[in-house]
């Protein structure tokens, strides 16, 4: 089956979790459009649900298909996010960020009671880190920020080179909250929470994609069917 194959059956498990009424938090990213599109057909067959996009992707992406969208700051507590995710270990810390929308990803994932995390089996991990890093960084001393970066990464036991990320015409790549995204390549992360803390005292971090304690459940397609991990 393809790795397309395998994130739409992993998308399509998470509706079990939905129930009727809920105010949703939707992800970003290929398997989260997958559960995004999956939605659209109960809503259209008149499901009722209210949802708080993670990117302005998903929020167009909603929108084309008629879901009733809201915001955090109209509807500031969500039941549920379904999201995916770039690496998950059996404990579900998750490395997310790829597409860029982590910032987001984690307000409306602490803004949720439950976080179900959807992906190919591929992503299962023993250790976090062969997917480099993404950290969200103010372009106000960018520099600075990355000099404490890799001493916060050193101290956590971890090391790897620091790359900033482009959009393919080389210009920097900006989130949709207007910084900049620095990807580190770090191979092996011995302790992610460590790690976390670590940068979440650099002021000029604004989020790293380093998910921990967010969720307790992961839907997993693979070639013989789901698997789930719930802690
Ligand atoms: C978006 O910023 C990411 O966190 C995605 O959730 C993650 O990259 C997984 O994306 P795919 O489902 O496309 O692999």
């Amino acid at each position: 089956m393809s790795a397309e194959s395998l994130k739409q059956k992993a998308a399509e498990a998470a509706l079990d979790y939905v129930k009727p009424g809920m105010k949703l938090g939707l992800g970003t990213g290929s398997t989260a459009n997958f559960f995004i599109k999956a939605l659209g057909k109960k809503v259209a067959n008149g499901f009722d649900v209210i949802c708080v996009p993670t990117s302005i992707a998903s929020q167009e992406l909603a929108a084309s298909l008629n879901i009733p969208l809201t915001t955090l700051d109209d509807t500031p507590a969500l039941d549920l996010v379904v999201d995916g995710a770039d690496e998950l270990d059996a404990e579900l810390n998750l490395i997310k960020g790829g597409g860029g929308a982590l910032l987001r990803e984690k307000i409306v994932a602490a803004a949720s009671s439950q976080m179900v995390v959807i992906a190919d089996d591929s992503k299962l991990v023993d250790f976090l880190g062969a997917y480099p890093l993404p950290v969200e960084v103010v372009p106000f001393g960018a520099a600075a920020t990355i000099h404490m970066m890799k001493a916060a990464i050193k101290s956590a036991g971890a090391s790897g080179a620091i790359r900033q990320r482009n959009n393919i015409d080389g210009t920097a790549f900006i989130t949709d909250g207007g910084h900049y995204i620095y990807d580190c390549a770090l191979a092996k992360i011995e302790n992610p929470k460590q790690l976390a803390k670590n940068l979440n005292l650099i002021p000029g971090v604004v989020e790293h994609g380093l998910f921990i304690g967010l969720s307790k459940v992961a839907i997993l397609a693979t070639e013989n069917g789901i698997k789930k991990i719930e802690l």
